[in-house]
């Protein structure tokens, strides 16, 4: 994909007037529910169970979650897909019961299923999609943002014959060509291979850096850790955290030491039982400890009482995937 100029409104850049939306708040969500009816043998289900979240404009915000959690529930609610039980959804100041005009142009929805009419070609979809967002033909921009996802020559194939890669670049495409503020994207990487999946990060980037607010679903933790500044989470309907990225790391108090010895060891050393380490190859121990205490010193200390001599040493910070672990074990046991 190339950057081309990409497709965002005036009033999405920074310092441009809003009117109708709250200073700095792109998308606001308050006690939003839904409940999907039960049918024949099976109950209804609870997806959301009263979610509060700001998404502030500008953000690159993540929303993580296993799957099942209720994301795309969420995402399907903004994009008039799926009707809440309860609660209310202000997009860029506009509530989508009151004002789902206004709302609906201000969003751009990449939804996590593919699904694309196979008999018409990406100019014909995008031309299409660009009347029902009533726009004039002068600004149609059908050709600009073919190319700007890369699909430039393939105008006019049959949308059936496009690589998925190729259906969810066309999918973006379609989702930005009313220019919106706001983009949404629901797992746009799952079961992308790995090039396809570093194009999608760059365009994301540069869609958020020229001005546009972008939610991301993603089950990757390793996603939302690279790309998003803010990230939410939720499990089971619930929202069980949200906070800037780095913070939400740094609640992890765990943190792990290797050191490598010179000598070959077939047991841990009694001078070190005092320590949670185990021997993870004989020449190697791995310490485990929270980064609260500051033991580094006193493990180096002991290694040196029991007269080893450490070849190498390294640390490693806890990862986002065991903050996930952590934050839906104790939402797990909080129910209990
Ligand atoms: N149309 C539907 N009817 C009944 N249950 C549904 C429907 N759509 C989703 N669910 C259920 O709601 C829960 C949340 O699903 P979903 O929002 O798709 O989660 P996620 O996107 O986080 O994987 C799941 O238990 C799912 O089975
Ligand atoms: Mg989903």
């Amino acid at each position: 994909m190339t950057a081309l100029p990409l497709p965002v409104r005036e009033d999405a850049r920074p310092g441009a007037e809003r009117p109708g939306c709250g200073p700095d708040i792109a998308l606001e969500i308050r006690g939003l529910a839904k409940t999907y009816q039960g049918f024949g043998a099976s109950p209804p289900k609870a997806a959301l169970k009263g979610i509060d979240l700001d998404v502030p404009r500008g953000a690159f915000f993540g929303l993580l979650g296993p799957n099942g959690a209720g994301k795309s529930t969420l995402i399907n609610i903004l994009a008039g897909m799926v009707d809440k039980t309860a609660g209310s959804v202000r997009i860029w100041g506009h509530d989508i019961d009151t004002d789902r005009r206004a709302a609906k142009m201000a969003i751009g929805i990449v939804p996590q299923e593919l699904n694309i009419d196979p008999f018409f070609t990406p100019k014909q979809l995008l031309d299409l999609q660009s009347g029902l967002y009533g726009l004039r033909k002068s600004e149609y921009r059908t050709k600009e943002i073919l190319q700007a996802v890369g699909l430039a020559d393939k105008a006019n194939a049959y949308t059936r014959q496009l690589s998925g890669g190729m259906r969810r670049r066309l999918l973006i495409g379609k989702a930005i060509l009313h220019s919106p503020p706001i983009v949404v994207l629901d797992e746009p990487t799952a079961g992308v291979d790995v090039e396809l999946r570093q194009n999608l990060w760059n365009y994301m980037r540069r869609l958020n850096a020229a001005g546009a607010t972008i939610l991301l679903t993603t089950h990757y933790l390793e996603e939302a850790e690279k790309l998003c500044d803010t990230i939410a989470i939720i499990d089971e309907g619930d929202l069980i955290a949200c906070a800037p990225t780095a913070e939400l790391i740094g609640r992890l108090d765990h943190k792990e030491m290797t050191v490598t010895v010179e000598q070959d060891l077939d047991a841990v050393p009694a001078a070190l039982s005092r320590f949670d380490v185990t021997l993870a190859g004989p020449r190697r121990l791995v310490f485990r400890f929270k980064r609260s205490d500051q033991p580094m010193c006193a493990i180096i200390e002991a290694i040196n009482e029991a007269r080893l001599v450490i070849a190498d040493l390294s640390t490693s910070e806890g990862r986002l995937e065991d903050v996930f672990l952590e934050l839906t074990r104790g939402h797990q046991q909080g129910k209990a």
